[in-house]
């Protein structure tokens, strides 16, 4: 049985749990290309993210993931918290009979995860210009889970596990950051979530650190004042001219895309092709 499916029967009793999309399943392919028979720990692995994304979205506010209505907006907080909980709780069941190494990797990730989600949080109380800061906190709250779905699967395979966990950790942090970016550059169709949505819930990401470090004493107030506010149409687009002029776009890309070179460096040796692919895709995607 491909995990997706195993996450679907795992899941079904929960009616809620029904009007969930498919997300990319990016979790789930790393570990079935490192590992092909481990199908079961990629659904443990993808029911952890599935998890975070329940509470994020209560944390974010966010009425809409992976295209449709979230959970929190279509039954309320409190069943997408629970949901949450039992998603979480379900999957570290199922994490202790892969034995306490591999369970080690990945809960260890989930308390980074948390750790990461509850900066972010912090962080977006004030402008925060530190790139450090987000560094830190993007590694945790996306890619330590990224990294130990790597090592797990290489774990469970035999193989040495520091080259793909430094593989995951590398596209982790790769991954935020575009994500970071296409939340500036698309539209809320083609992300299937809000668009400039993180200044508004006061997040200053990697484009909005980058912007304030080159943009002018007037750009900066201007900037200031659109923070965390509801922008409009024509707002939106001056930010996005205002990266543009100021080639944010193309250095935060770059910058993910150094990430994903190192990644590929890192198991160069092991002849997966399919892992270069992946680390690719996550600079080129879209949404
Ligand atoms: C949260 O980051 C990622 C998690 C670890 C749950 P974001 O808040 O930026 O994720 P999106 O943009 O809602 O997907
Ligand atoms: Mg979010
Ligand atoms: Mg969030
Ligand atoms: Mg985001």
């Amino acid at each position: 049985m491909k995990y997706f499916e195993i996450l679907d029967e795992m899941f079904w009793e929960f009616e809620e749990y029904r009007d969930i999309n498919k997300g990319k399943g990016i979790r789930g392919k790393l570990i079935t290309i490192i590992n092909p028979k481990a199908q079961k720990l990629a659904a443990v692995v993808e029911a952890i993210h599935l998890a975070s994304l329940l509470h994020d979205d209560v944390i974010d506010e966010a009425d809409i993931r992976r295209g449709v209505r979230s959970i929190n907006a279509k039954y309320g907080e409190h069943t997408a918290v629970m949901l949450g909980d039992i998603v979480y709780s379900r999957a570290f069941y199922e994490l202790i009979d892969f034995g306490s190494e591999i369970a080690k990797i990945v809960s260890n990730a989930v308390y980074l995860l948390s750790k990461g989600e509850l900066e972010d949080v912090k962080l977006s109380r004030f402008i925060n210009l530190d790139k450090e800061k987000y560094m830190g906190m993007i590694y945790k709250k996306t890619a330590s889970l990224i990294e130990a779905a790597c090592g797990a699967a290489a774990v469970l395979a035999g193989l040495e596990k520091e080259p793909f966990m430094n593989y995951g950790k590398n596209i982790g942090i790769a991954f935020q950051i575009i994500d970071d970016l296409l939340d500036v550059t698309q539209d809320e169709e083609t992300l299937g979530k809000p668009a400039m949505h993180d200044f508004f819930e006061g997040k200053t990401t990697l484009p909005f650190i980058y912007l304030f470090e080159q943009a002018s004493e007037d750009e900066k107030e201007k900037l200031k004042s659109l923070y965390k506010r509801k922008l409009q149409e024509s707002e939106i687009l001056w930010i996005r001219k205002l990266m543009e002029k100021y080639g944010i776009i193309k250095k935060c890309y770059n910058e993910a895309k150094e990430l994903v070179d190192k990644a590929k460096e890192e198991i160069k040796k092991f002849n997966m092709p399919q892992l270069e692919i992946i680390a690719q895709k996550v600079v080129e995607r879209e949404f």
